[in-house]
């Protein structure tokens, strides 16, 4: 769910080399669907000329706190109205201590003090400026009264020092807004638990037993999630896909540690659903040191069941279902008579709902081909889509199951 479309959102750019990467942000947000309204203060035209805004949002950049608009109206009242977001970024000491205080001297704290949009604030600073007691004071000032912050990263600074106060990246300020306008979502106050990944049993120290599964449709299913306001439980295998901003990340590795962490983040949720490959068969026993292969002329390795996750749940929901998840989805992923198994693990799994997909088509790319079933329903045949777009096919028969 892209919640940037046709959002207006003004950019506030404040003095200081982070400025720079305002003009990343500014064109991603553009590329997302947004109206992006720059203003900029007089320090941060220093670093960046309001030209490479007006070229990457094609519109001009405000500048004046006194400049009329089109329309004969104070600009910056015009804007501080219109806005579904400010986003100041770079936001320097000078003025986060200028919005504590109420100063409207730019265009960017006048709109600031005027605004009823959420205030999203991404300083930049030296270290010493942001461990600055009047700048911790400041904060929680603003913090208090309902601005968000995404915290500046510690790291090389432009003065060559090293140490907190490096602007977040625009990937980290996006997900940062993203998560500022989903907090009012379709899912907001609801607990999601999501699984994602195959797990690994380890045979040495050194082999393991796995599957192709990538986790992306686990991780897909967190973004649309948290993009709805959920509050989102990921648990996961997987090493390689950046953490879903916002979510609350579990790491496991065999599928007893799914098993142990599934049942316990369960308690109180809304939602689990289940996108993890758990290997269903382990090795009897794991050998303490690497083995060498001049040990054996072959090896034949013994592998025992694993728990059933799905199957537990489905005991759990039956015996005790103040304990258990209300709405719970299941993947399958078969080879061949893929609705028929599906079908069967519908029923026996106790699910609501079940994603079935082929496979291996599915492992590992980005489209899938998925059929979803339902207790008491006719199945719903997709067209091939990427894992995103199916994550919100997904949720909105979530939502319409825990109505
Ligand atoms: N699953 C589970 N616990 C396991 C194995 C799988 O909870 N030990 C979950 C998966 O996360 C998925 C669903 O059950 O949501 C179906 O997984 P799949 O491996 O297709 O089903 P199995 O019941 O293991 O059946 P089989 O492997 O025999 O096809």
């Amino acid at each position: 769910m892209n919640l940037f479309q046709n959002k207006t959102i003004v950019l506030g750019v404040t003095g200081s080399i982070a400025a720079y990467k305002a003009a990343t942000l500014a064109s991603r947000l553009h590329q997302l669907g947004a109206h992006v309204h720059v203003a900029m203060t007089d320090a941060a035209t220093h670093f960046i000329t309001p030209l490479t805004f007006e070229s990457l949002t094609h519109r001009r950049v405000l500048r004046d706190v006194l400049a009329l608009g089109a329309d004969s109206e104070i600009e910056h009242v015009s804007f501080a109205k219109r806005a579904d977001m400010v986003l100041i970024a770079p936001a320097t000491a000078n003025t986060l201590a200028k919005l504590a205080h109420g100063f409207t001297d730019d265009v960017i704290s006048a709109i600031c003090l005027d605004t009823r949009a959420p205030i999203l604030l991404a300083p930049a600073m030296e270290t010493g400026m942001w461990e600055n007691a009047a700048t911790r004071d400041n904060l929680k000032i603003l913090t208090q009264r309902g601005m968000f912050l995404v915290e500046p990263n510690a790291g090389h600074l432009a003065s060559g020092a090293s140490g907190k106060g490096r602007m977040a990246e625009p990937q980290e300020i996006l997900d940062a807004a993203r998560h500022v306008f989903a907090r009012d979502g379709s899912l907001a106050g609801k607990r999601v638990v999501i699984t994602a990944g195959g797990t690994r049993e380890a045979i040495d120290p050194v082999r393991v037993i796995s599957n192709h599964s990538s986790g992306k449709m686990g991780y897909a299913l967190a973004e649309e999630a948290l993009s709805r306001g959920a509050n989102v439980s990921l648990i996961t295998s997987v090493d390689e896909l950046p953490n879903p901003y916002g979510a609350e990340i579990t790491r496991v590795v065999s599928t007893q540690d799914l098993y142990d962490t599934v049942l316990g983040e369960m308690r109180g949720a809304d939602v689990l659903i289940m996108a993890a490959a758990p290997a269903d068969f382990r090795p009897a026993s794991m050998a303490d040191r690497k083995i060498k292969k001049e040990e054996m002329a072959e090896w034949n390795i013994e592998l025992i069941r694993n728990p059933d996750i799905l199957g537990e749940v489905a005991r759990v929901r039956a015996n005790d279902p103040a304990n258990a998840p209300r709405v719970v989805v299941g993947f399958a992923a078969e080879t061949n008579d893929l609705i028929q198994h599906a079908r069967g693990k519908l029923e026996r799994k106790n699910l609501d709902m079940l994603v079935a997909n082929p496979v291996p088509q599915t492992f590992g790319s980005d489209n899938v081909k998925a059929t979803l079933l339902f207790k008491n329903r006719n199945e719903m045949d997709l067209q091939p889509m990427t894992k995103e777009n199916l994550a919100e096919v997904i949720f909105a028969q979530v939502e319409k199951l825990l109505k």
